[in-house]
């Protein structure tokens, strides 16, 4: 079985910004990927090659086996994302968004219909339907946004910082969404700020840093390759191989 997402040497400038110098890892099928970078890393960038926004200057990017450049439409049916640069739509309800996926991704009418109703409910938003998404909290949106990638049931899904900028009340939420996804047997590639995040959700972590993959495995091979798995957190060790804090911004 072919991994649900392989990028293999993806290498991406803008002008004279290396974004991306060779990124190379793999998503096993039911496997969440937590990918770990301050900002600036790349991350962005690889998520955006893998779903089709973006191509590569070199290397190769693969959804189920597929390449994403050579089939992006494929590709597309068969994935989810949930960006930081939310993508649903200011001046349509939620409702309206939802229905909008739901017709791009060629479903049945009625099938729209109960995926929506059903959506909604699951992330709390069904009294705010008839809203226009400008009125929205942050929070909504970001709710909104999650539920928009799920609407045409993809296997494999792309979370770019889904809880960013969240308190950790609707933070939890989404991590609930997140496990309920791996309970289903789907695919994530998850990226974040937040180490607890990627140590409670993520089946193998990935350090990213000036577009490129420092170093990867669960959470504790990782201590244990650079620090001492009694004392140090991943915290710690992601500060010592970054020289920096997660969250904080790249030179
Ligand atoms: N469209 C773009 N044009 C120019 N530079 C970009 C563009 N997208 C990203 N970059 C640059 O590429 C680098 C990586 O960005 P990004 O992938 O967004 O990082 P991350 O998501 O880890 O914060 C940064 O230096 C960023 O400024
Ligand atoms: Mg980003």
């Amino acid at each position: 079985m072919p991994a649900a997402i392989l990028a293999d040497g993806l290498v991406k400038s803008f002008g004279d910004v290396h974004a991306l110098r060779g990124v190379s890892f793999e998503v096993p099928t039911g496997t969440v990927l937590g990918v770990l970078g301050p900002n600036g890393a790349g991350k962005t960038t690889a998520v955006r090659i893998l779903t089709t926004l973006l191509r590569a200057d070199a290397g190769r990017a693969e959804v189920l086996g597929i390449d994403v450049a050579k089939s992006p439409a494929t590709v597309r049916a068969s994935i989810g994302l949930a960006g930081q640069n939310a993508a649903v739509d200011e001046n349509l309800t939620g409702r309206e968004n939802l229905q909008l996926v739901g017709r791009l991704t060629h479903m049945p009418r009625a099938a729209i219909a109960t995926r929506t109703d059903e959506l909604l409910e699951r992330f709390a938003l069904a009294d705010a339907d008839t809203r226009l998404v400008r009125h929205y909290s942050g929070g909504m949106r970001r709710r909104l946004d999650l539920a928009a990638a799920l609407v045409h049931r993809p296997p494999v899904l792309f979370l770019d910082e889904p809880t960013t900028g969240l308190d950790p009340q609707a933070r939890r939420a989404v991590w609930e969404v997140i496990r309920t996804l791996k309970s289903e047997g789907r695919s994530v590639m998850l990226t974040t700020h937040y180490l607890e995040e990627a140590e409670e959700l993520a089946d193998k972590v990935a350090i990213m840093d000036k577009g490129k993959i420092i170093t990867s495995g669960t959470p504790n091979e990782i201590i244990a390759r650079y620090g001492n798995v009694e004392r140090d957190s991943l915290e710690d060790v992601f500060v010592k191989l970054v020289g920096k804090e997660v969250g904080a911004k790249a030179e």
